[in-house]
């Protein structure tokens, strides 16, 4: 065992009896060549800009405030609180929580006796204040010349026809409602109609493979699903509802019917109605049915621990997992985060380019906007059809004013050529925003000088679906920005940098990040499975949530995040569990076993390259491995396919049988003069094998 590495002795140490090794971590020494790019890159200099903040004149107003919120969070988040409508007023002592898994069961709790809805703080607070006629949402589809405005008023109004619907389909508060859709406005509509009756979503990725989609409704058990006829990305038509069919056969036969699925006609995908399949008394269509619902309905008032949502997300191991969240918390933290991060403020025109079937769709395109009443854009296309100017045509076209987008996005852009950004006015941008992955150095100068001008401040925001909302982030014109650095952490969050034995570093450093005690949006559970969320999160480190990240503090206490240490890789700020590709091609029959790992890559951050061995007498020609990716594709999705397929004959693996990955991954990156120490395979020959026939 290498000395650096999380050992298992150090991870038994703060387990309680009988749970399982937390992670399968990486040494810190290992962790990502992002990290080698922060460090030993000329660091660049951030431009000074000139932006003043609504609410914060300075450092010292964020250090008092920030102070205050680790000090004492019942009462700084209570105060933020007062900011929203609360049906019922939270108790006194309404937070606390327990991280340390020998200390009892993992649990938080924010703003406990208080009842709330997030739905109507989004939308009915805005109509009642007078905002009713602010533009809500700003809809673009995939087709220049097509859009779609609709004010807050109608807004509800349209929710409040859907939410009258599901109560109709015998939609309870605690029912899960599974959401299959493209970017059209009536995503973000079925997320607040399911919140506005107490009812828990689950929005699959219209990306997602029928298989993925049924052991996602089955798994939350979602009798009604809110699907879409069809969508189109770039050139290309996708028929989403026949993968929704698939899913629910495939359901079907193992035992769990779905009774209603309420299909929204797209009619910018290009195709008419009658292509699109319905079955007889389970499908119906949104424009025959929700049309004559009523526009007005109840609020559901819901404790502020009930569950909103569940989001399934990848992990080092096994199956998704769904991440739930519960309200209270999750409201003032989305809120709060948008408030201060993107200074949003009423009628701002905000555009989050993530789709809401991930998490920063979510809170920061479906939520946090709305509770500030800001004018969100919602964008169905993708910013290079029809040519790589289209982002910037939308920010003239809406006069976007703060834009968040991922290093994926800006990679992609900036070799296509800056004329087409400056060939828009851009004039009314004053935020940029990044998430999804470290930016490195030639994005964020990219970012920074031709889209802002050397003017906008950057803000990149480090967090997880497990944390719900921004964790460490800069605050724009408040403290100085280092290109590559999410900066500091956000009010509430404590961070703490630990070594491979549990012990928190002081100072500058490196190490793993994990927080220290309970922000409002904290992962509550993982549905159906809490011994899971122990152990995924609290059992690696003694008290404290560990994110799977690694990262570096300099001596300012910035933060450096190097990215994930687990088996988990990211693919386009997407999050994809190695285990999950792995499984899927075994699915082949010829192949045997396979194991995956990330590597570096010019536009998506991280590639997918899998390692396969074959059973008896086949040979990896290129038709197999179109299978290959195509079995992969079948079963997760279009965005989890390898980028590259490896023959291998013998997988790696150690004495015990363990893959040594880290060996893979070296290879992967082509990086074999550092294979370290390989002594503990069980057949050493292997590496000579898998060097000589790289595809
Ligand atoms: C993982 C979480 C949070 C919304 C999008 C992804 C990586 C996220 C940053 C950033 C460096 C980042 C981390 C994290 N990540 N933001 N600004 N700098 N890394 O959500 O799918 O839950 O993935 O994304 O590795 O753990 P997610």
């Amino acid at each position: 065992r290498s000395a650096g590495r999380l050992s298992e002795a150090a991870l038994n140490r703060s387990l309680p009896p009988k749970k399982e090794q937390a992670c399968r971590c990486q040494p810190l020494r290992a962790v990502q060549k992002t990290m080698a790019a922060a460090v030993e890159a000329p660091v660049l200099e951030a431009p000074a800009v000139d932006y003043k903040h609504s609410l914060l004149a300075g450092r010292e107003d964020y250090d008092k405030m920030y102070k205050r919120s680790i000090e004492d969070p019942a009462g700084f988040w209570g105060d933020i609180a007062k900011g929203y409508h609360w049906e019922q007023q939270w108790e006194d002592d309404h937070h606390n929580h327990n991280f340390d898994v020998a200390a009892g069961r993992i649990s938080t709790e924010f703003f406990k006796g208080g009842r709330t809805n997030i739905a109507y703080n989004c939308l009915d607070r805005h109509v009642q204040e007078g905002r009713g006629d602010v533009d809500c949402l700003l809809w673009e589809a995939n087709d220049p010349g097509t859009d779609r405005r609709m004010t807050y008023s109608e807004t509800l109004a349209e929710v409040c026809r859907l939410a009258n619907w599901l109560r109709a389909q015998g939609i309870k508060k605690g029912d899960a409602v599974a959401i299959y859709m493209p970017m059209l406005c009536e995503l973000p509509i079925a997320m607040l109609a399911c919140a506005r009756i107490g009812a828990v979503h689950s929005v699959i990725f219209a990306g997602f493979s029928p298989e993925s989609i049924a052991s996602r409704i089955q798994d939350c058990k979602a009798r009604v699903v809110l699907a879409a006829s069809a969508v189109k990305r770039g050139k290309k038509a996708i028929d989403l509802k026949s993968m929704v069919d698939k899913a629910l056969d495939v359901s079907s036969k193992e035992g769990f019917e779905v009774k209603k699925c309420l299909v929204c006609h797209n009619a910018s995908s290009g195709s008419g109605k009658e292509v699109t399949h319905m079955k007889d008394g389970r499908d119906v269509w949104w424009d025959t049915e929700i049309p004559s619902q009523k526009p007005e309905s109840e609020v559901e008032w819901v404790h502020s621990e009930d569950p909103l949502f569940l989001l399934y997300t990848s992990g080092s191991t096994g199956k998704p997992k769904g991440v739930l969240h519960s309200t209270g918390g999750y409201m003032v933290m989305a809120g709060t985060t948008s408030r201060y991060v993107f200074d949003l403020q009423p009628g701002d025109v905000y555009w989050c380019t993530a789709d809401c079937g991930w998490i920063t769709g979510h809170t920061y395109l479906t939520y946090g906007p709305l509770l500030c009443g800001a004018t969100n854009v919602v964008f169905e296309g993708t910013p290079t059809y029809p040519t790589p100017a289209r982002s910037w045509q939308v920010v003239e076209k809406f006069k976007v004013k703060q834009y968040y987008t991922a290093p994926t996005l800006i990679r992609s852009l900036l070799g296509s050529g800056n004329e087409h950004v400056t060939a828009h006015d851009r004039s009314s941008l004053k935020i940029l925003g990044t998430v999804g992955e470290p930016i490195n150095p030639e994005a964020w100068k990219w970012y920074s000088e031709v889209v802002g001008e050397g003017k906008l401040p950057i803000v990149d925001t480090w967090w997880q679906t497990e944390t719900g909302a921004h964790m460490i982030t800069p605050l724009p014109g408040v403290f100085p920005a280092k290109p590559g650095s999410a900066t500091l952490p956000f009010f509430g969050v404590a961070p703490a940098m630990v070594n491979e034995h549990g012990h928190e570093i002081q100072g500058p450093g490196e190490g793993y990040l994990c927080i220290k005690q309970a922000w409002p949006s904290t992962i509550r559970t993982i549905f159906g499975d809490h011994d899971r969320y122990e152990t995924t999160y609290f059992a690696g480190f003694k008290g404290l949530y560990f994110s799977g990240d690694g990262c570096r503090r300099d001596e300012d206490g910035y933060y450096w995040i190097t990215g994930r240490v687990d088996d988990v890789i990211n693919v386009s700020g997407h999050r994809i569990g190695t285990a999950e590709v792995e499984s899927a091609l075994t699915l082949h029959p010829k192949c045997a076993e396979a194991a995956v790992v990330g590597y570096e890559h010019p536009i998506k951050g991280q590639g997918i390259y899998a390692y396969v061995s074959l059973r008896e007498g086949e040979a990896l020609d290129d038709a197999l491995k179109k299978e290959l990716v195509m079995t992969v594709r079948g079963n997760i999705g279009a965005f989890a396919a390898p980028d590259v397929v490896h023959w291998a004959p013998g997988l790696l693996k150690t004495r015990s049988g363990k893959i040594m990955r880290r060996v893979l991954r070296k290879i992967a990156s082509k990086e074999e003069s550092q294979l370290g120490d390989t002594s503990t395979l069980a057949d050493p020959g292997v590496v000579d094998q898998l060097l000589s026939n790289r595809p």
